[in-house]
This record gives structure tokens, sequence and C-alpha cells, in this order.
């Protein structure tokens, strides 16, 4: 049934109704597209010291991610090896991870450490932790299930550490985390997060406060074209740094998608703050403000938006078939002094933004929902969506038609 519904997806067109609700499809993605997945799960902030851990959700599991000291991060479902129990009920930092049940302790690095009840013949290396695939970018902590057929980040790490570095990143902290619950299926939240066409009749602020909705949010050649010249102007006024450049890569089940680019924000404003003046210290290589905004898309389910001053973090988790959260964190630089931010003027762009996209989201699945609904076709505004909705569609054809193994070609957009 879902083969059938997949050969008769039209390109260009939105999915067909039970990808946006049914349980099965949901299901057959919990099972074979997500665990295949880097999701983006912390940032070393949250997790600073040796024995510092976070617990947190990943496509429905619960895993523990650990700072191992000069093991690096690693990541572990949060599961005991001797009966089951839950290991660690919230963040925390301790030297050992202990079992709270029955006292089994085990190494940072998942080896388990109590090893003197065993019954005899039980070999205390065949019992440690269940890993789950954990890697560290330039500050970001990315996590995968299936750790035998994680796509590489290779090619990914390549291409964003210089940004990462750029934007200070790996020495940055947390300003302000919010969570946006959001009762819509996660490829209406991805869906509506790809596109702009929405900014004029939805996003009354973001529309005001960027220069590239004249290009993304109207169809306006002449204005289009403005903007194009504009940012061209731009770019060609900045030091050609590894980081400025425009890299896509298209992904598939074997190689995790990516994307970063840089635009001007625009309008005169030099950062993405409530008045577009400077919010904090600046962040990581920048000695002046550029006006710029660099756009990092990790993976399918993370994405950051860097300025001069701060970043924001999107995580995009999905919880069931109807449901999504959507996690902001704002960063700025880890000298600067949080006391002394105005954290509204910090805040306001995204958290105005997803709250909005929230509240449109949902109207959207609740459309969805009724048996009138039919694919529609994505506007010339929409090509982004266009593109991830093609890309989902290859993806479960693929993770259909195999069991697993095969590589599939890479495809360098851009
Ligand atoms: S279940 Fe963890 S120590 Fe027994
Ligand atoms: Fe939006």
């Amino acid at each position: 049934m879902i083969a059938d519904l997949l050969a008769s997806q039209r390109e260009g067109w939105s999915l067909e109704r039970p990808f946006y609700r049914d349980a099965d499809i949901y299901a057959l993605e919990n099972d074979r597209l997500f665990p295949r997945q880097w999701s983006v799960v912390a940032h070393v902030a949250d997790l600073p010291q040796r024995g510092a851990h976070v617990v947190r959700s990943l496509f429905g599991q619960e895993i523990i991610v650990v700072n191992a000291g000069d093991h690096g991060f690693r990541a572990y479902h949060n599961v005991c090896t001797h009966r089951g129990s839950r290991i660690c009920k919230g963040d925390g930092k301790s030297p050992m991870l202990v079992c709270p049940y029955h006292a089994w302790s085990f190494q940072l690095t998942g080896e388990l450490k109590t090893t003197r009840d065993l019954p005899a013949g039980v070999d205390p290396t065949q019992l440690g932790l269940h890993p789950v695939a954990c890697r560290e970018i330039g500050g970001l902590i990315l996590c995968g299930l299936d750790i035998a057929a994680m796509p590489s980040l290779d090619a990914m790490e390549q291409a964003m550490l210089p940004t990462l570095r750029q934007h200070g990143i790996e020495r940055a902290k947390v300003a302000a985390r919010r969570s946006y619950p959001t009762r819509a299926n996660w490829k209406l939240v991805l869906e509506n997060f790809y596109e702009c066409y929405h900014c004029r009749p939805s996003h009354p602020e973001y529309f005001r406060m960027n220069g590239h909705i004249a290009a993304t949010a109207i169809s306006d050649p002449a204005a289009a074209s403005d903007w194009e010249e504009k940012v061209a102007i731009w770019r060609a006024g900045l030091d050609d740094a590894p980081y400025n450049r425009e890299i896509r890569v298209a992904g598939g089940v074997d190689e995790a998608r990516f994307t970063t680019y840089r635009h001007p924000i625009g309008l005169g404003r030099r950062t993405a703050s409530r008045t577009g003046d400077p919010v904090a210290p600046l962040m990581g290589g920048f000695t002046d403000y550029d006006g710029g905004e660099t756009a990092l898309h990790l993976g399918m389910f993370g994405f950051l938006g860097a300025y001069n001053d701060h970043a924001v973090l999107f995580q995009f988790v999905p919880i069931g078939p109807d449901e999504t959260d959507v996690v902001l964190t704002w960063f700025v630089d880890a000298e600067a002094d949080l006391a002394a931010i105005d954290e509204d003027a910090l805040t306001f762009l995204w958290d105005v933004t997803t709250r909005q996209d929230k509240g449109i989201v949902e109207e959207n699945a609740r459309g969805v929902d009724s048996p009138a609904y039919r694919p529609g076709p994505y506007t010339v505004l929409e090509a982004q969506t266009a593109g991830f909705v093609s890309h989902y569609a290859a993806m479960m054809r693929t993770l259909l038609s195999r069991d697993s193994g095969t590589q599939d070609p890479l495809r360098v957009v851009a």
C-alpha cells in the first residue's frame, strides 16, 4: 500500500493524506528511516565537564549522552544491561553511570565495572551499555540509533567545520532554550520550514526584518534580481573565506544531507535581534559586523541560523504521527554576561516566528486530516519544500525496495 502511494506520488505536489497521519507509515519511518538519520541532540555546553550527562529522546528512544573526557562524547540507550532499568532519570554529572536498581556501574566509555556478583561463565565484556552513534562536530553533538548503518559524517564535517568555527559555536553557551510542541506530522513541520511563501501572510515581523523575502516570499522578478544583486555586492566585499561558500548535498539513506550558505540579513540590519542592533558580544572569528546570516542544515532534523553575535539552533523532533516537538536554543559567546543580555531582543524574531509556525502548521494538519484533502501543487516559491518531499519519497522507495547495504549515488547539487 505504501509502495502504491509512493508510485502514484506526483513530483512537485504535496504528499498523499496517509503520509501525514497514518500510524503504519509513521511506524515504518520509525523502524527504517529515522534510525539512519543523524540528529543534533545537544551542544557541548550542555555537558561541560567530564562525567556530565544529558538524557534526551531520539526518535522515541531515550538516550544518555555523556562527556567521557579524553574519550570524547559518547551516547548509550538509557537501558541497564542487567535487567533493563532506566539508568539516568535526568541530566547530571557523575564519574560513572550507576543504575539505581541494583547499583551496577558502568564506565563513561560504556564498559560494565561491577563484576563481583556475576554468575560464573558470564562475560562482563558482553554487558557494556548499548551504544548509540555519537559524533561531535564544531560544538554540536549528533547522534543516530542504527550504529551499524549510519551514513558517514565526514563530508558534512569537512564542509561545516570552518563555518561553525567562524561562528564560534564550539565555545558558545546557551542563553535561552524553548520548546514549541506542534500537533502535526514532522513532514508538515519541515515542509513549512523549507519555504517562505507563507512569510508575507503569516510572519509580518519576519517579513519586515529580512531582505531575502524579496526573492523568497513574493513573486516579483524585479525585486528578486535587485536582491540577488545586493547579495552579490555583499559577498564581493567579504574575504573569500572557506566558510563563505554555498554547499548543498542532497543526501539519501546512505549519506547525510547538509547545506550551508550565507547571505546578508539586509535592510541595514547588523544582526537578527528585535531592532537589528547588536545584542551580544561578537562570536568566533568575527571582528566586526558584516550583517550576515549563515544557514546550516545539519541532516534532516537540525538547522542552525548563525549571525555575528548569536546563533539559533532548531531541533525538529518527531514524537508520533501527528506530534512534533520543535526546540530552539539561542547561543551567545561563552564570555558573554548573560545578565547583561536583553533576552527579549535576542529571542524576539525566532520566538514570534516559531509560535506563528506552530499555529499555521497545526491548522495545516487539521485540514489534511479531512477526507476532502487532496495533494496540492507547490509553487515556485516552495521549490525547497518540493525538493524535501521528493527526497523523502525517494528515500522511502529505496528503503522499501532493498534490505540494506547498497550505496545510493551522492548527488551534489551545488
Ligand atoms: S537493572 Fe540495573 S542494576 Fe539491575
Ligand atoms: Fe514560517
